[in-house]
C-alpha cells in the first residue's frame, strides 16, 4: 500500500544510513556455514522467501496498441519498459498514457480482468529474483527503496540473492483468484529451496502479501506445510482489510504526489481488483460504524453494494463478490506465525464527503494503526492463538509506519532472531 514517497524524506535517508551502520557493526563474527570434515557445507539458517504487498514490486509493459489517449503517448515499443515504479511517467500529460497502460479491463460476464488492448504487463526478470522488490524504481533511487535493507542484511549474514533468499513478486493489481499460476510457481520454488537447503523455508510477507500468503497456506495440506514451512513472518498485515481503500475507490489517492489529481489516479485505481478485495471486512469492523459519510447517506461495512451503485461503479461490487470469500474465514495458516504491526500513527478510519461526493477530497477521521493498516485489522492474527498447534506471536512496533517499518532495525533484528531460532 501507499506511502512510497514518504521514504524519500531526508530524515528517513539518515535513518537508513544509521541503520546500515548499526547492521554492519553487529554482522561480523558469527559464522554462517557449519562445515564438518569432508561433508558439504549446510546452511545453519533457513532459506527465505519474500512476498511483497500491493504496489510492492516492479511491473513492466510492452505496447502495440490500436490507439492511444494522447498524441504524446507511445503506441508501440520494441521492448518492455518500467511501468511501476517510474516517476517520469507520473507527471502531467504523461500520466494519461500511464493510466491507459496500467489499468485493467474487467469483464462482468467472465468475472476476469485483462490488460488493455495491445498492452502486455509482466514482472521483470525470472521468478525468484529479489531485485523487483528491493527497489520499486529500477534506477535504485532511494525513493522506491522497499525490501533492500532486509535482503542486504541477509546477504551480509551469508545469504545469497536469488538462491537462498528469493522474492515472489506478482501482479498486485489482481486478487489471488486471478493469480493461479503464481501460487504454483511459489509452491515449486519453496519445494526446490527446501530440498536444496535440507530444511524448511521462512516466509516473510508485507502488507497485502500477507493475505496472499494466508490464501496460499490455506490451500496446502498440513503435511506439506509441516515439511516445507518453518515460519511465517507477517509484517504490517491487513487481515481484515483497510479503511483507506474506500477513499481510493471513491475519490482516488494521489499518494501525496501533488501534481497529479487524485481523480486522475482513481480511474486506474478502481480497475485494480485487489483494492476492492481489501475493503474492510464485516467480521472485524463494527456493523454500525460509519466508514463513509456524505450529506445524503452513511455507509457502513454492510453498505458496499449501495456505495458502488452510488458511485456508478457496479463492476466494483462484482469484484468485491468475486474476492470476498478468498480469505474471509481467516482460517489459521497452520504454521508458526510472527505477526508484526505498527501502532501510534494516524491511520484513516473514516471519510466525510461534501455534496461534491465522489469527485472531491474527503475530510479524514483518523484512528490507530501504522498509517495505512488499521490496528484492529492487523491484530486479527491473534484469533489464531490456540486454534492451531503452532505458536502465534504478536509483536507491536510502536511508532512504526507501514512501509518504513521494513527499514527499521527492530524489524530487521526480529527477522534475524526468527532465522536463528532452532
Ligand atoms: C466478456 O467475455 C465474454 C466471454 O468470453 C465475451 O463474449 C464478451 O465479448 C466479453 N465482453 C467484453 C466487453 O469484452
Ligand atoms: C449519518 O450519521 C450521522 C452520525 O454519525 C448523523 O448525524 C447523520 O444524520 C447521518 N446521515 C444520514 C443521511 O443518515
Ligand atoms: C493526528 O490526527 C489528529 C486529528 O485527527 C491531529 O490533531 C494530529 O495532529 C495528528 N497527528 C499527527 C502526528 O499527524
Ligand atoms: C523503529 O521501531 C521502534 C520500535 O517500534 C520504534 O521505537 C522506533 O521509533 C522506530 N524508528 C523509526 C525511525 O521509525
Amino acid at each position: 500500500m501507499a506511502g512510497w514517497l514518504r521514504i524519500a524524506a531526508p530524515s528517513s535517508l539518515l535513518q537508513v544510513g544509521l541503520l546500515l551502520l548499526l547492521l554492519k557493526a553487529r554482522s561480523s563474527g558469527k559464522p554462517f556455514k557449519k562445515c564438518a570434515g569432508d561433508e558439504p557445507c549446510v546452511s545453519s539458517r533457513p532459506p527465505v522467501v519474500i512476498i511483497p504487498g500491493d504496489l510492492g514490486n516492479q511491473l513492466e509493459a510492452k505496447l502495440d496498441k490500436p490507439s492511444v489517449v494522447h498524441y504524446i503517448c507511445y503506441k508501440k515499443t520494441d521492448s518492455y519498459f518500467t511501468l511501476w515504479l517510474n516517476l517520469e511517467l507520473l507527471v502531467p500529460v504523461a500520466i494519461d498514457c500511464w493510466v491507459d497502460n496500467i489499468r485493467l479491463v474487467y469483464n462482468s460476464t467472465t468475472h476476469t480482468t485483462s490488460f488493455p488492448p495491445g498492452v502486455d504487463v509482466r514482472v521483470p526478470g525470472n521468478f525468484g529474483q529479489t531485485s523487483p522488490l528491493e527497489y520499486l524504481d529500477p534506477s535504485r533511487d532511494s525513493v522506491g527503496m522497499y525490501f533492500f535493507i532486509i535482503v542486504q542484511t541477509l546477504v551480509d549474514k551469508g545469504y545469497t540473492r536469488d538462491d537462498d533468499v528469493r522474492g515472489a513478486p506478482y501482479d498486485w493489481r489482481k486478487a489471488p483468484n486471478e493469480n493461479k499460476q503464481y501460487f504454483l510457481d511459489l509452491q515449486n520454488m519453496i519445494e526446490d529451496m527446501a530440498k536444496k537447503a535440507g530444511g524448511p523455508v521462512v516466509l516473510i510477507a508485507h502488507s497485502m502479501g500477507n493475505l496472499y500468503t494466508l490464501y496460499f497456506l490455506n490451500q496446502q495440506p498440513q503435511a506439506w506445510k509441516d515439511k516445507y514451512i518453518k515460519s511465517f513472518i507477517a509484517i504490517g498485515p491487513p487481515w481484515a482489510g483497510v479503511a483507506k481503500t474506500l477513499r481510493v475507490v471513491i475519490s482516488g489517492d494521489n499518494d501525496r504526489i501533488p501534481v497529479i489529481s487524485p481523480l486522475k489516479m482513481r480511474s486506474q485505481q478502481r480497475t485494480a481488483v485487489s483494492t476492492s478485495w481489501l475493503f474492510p471486512y464485516v467480521h472485524t469492523w463494527p456493523k454500525d460504524q460509519v466508514l463513509v459519510q456524505t450529506p445524503t447517506a452513511n455507509y457502513t461495512v454492510l453498505d458496499y453494494q449501495q456505495l458502488y451503485s452510488d458511485l456508478d461503479f457496479k463492476d466494483g461490487w462484482l469484484m468485491r463478490q468475486d474476492t470476498e470469500s478468498l480469505i474471509f474465514d481467516l482460517t489459521p495458516p497452520g504454521v508458526e506465525v510472527h505477526c508484526l504491526y505498527g501502532t501510534g500513527i494516524n491511520t484513516s478510519e473514516s471519510f466525510v464527503y461534501s455534496d461534491k461526493f465522489p469527485n472531491v477530497e474527503p475530510k479524514v477521521v483518523y484512528g490507530d494503526g501504522d498509517g495505512t493498516v488499521n490496528l484492529r485489522s492487523a491484530i486479527q492474527c491473534g484469533r489464531w492463538i490456540g486454534k492451531q498447534k503452532q505458536p502465534v506471536t504478536l509483536k507491536e512496533l510502536p511508532g512504526c509506519e507501514h512501509v518504513t517499518m521494513l527499514l527499521n532495525v527492530t524489524t530487521v533484528n526480529y527477522i534475524l532472531s526468527v532465522l536463528d531460532s532452532p
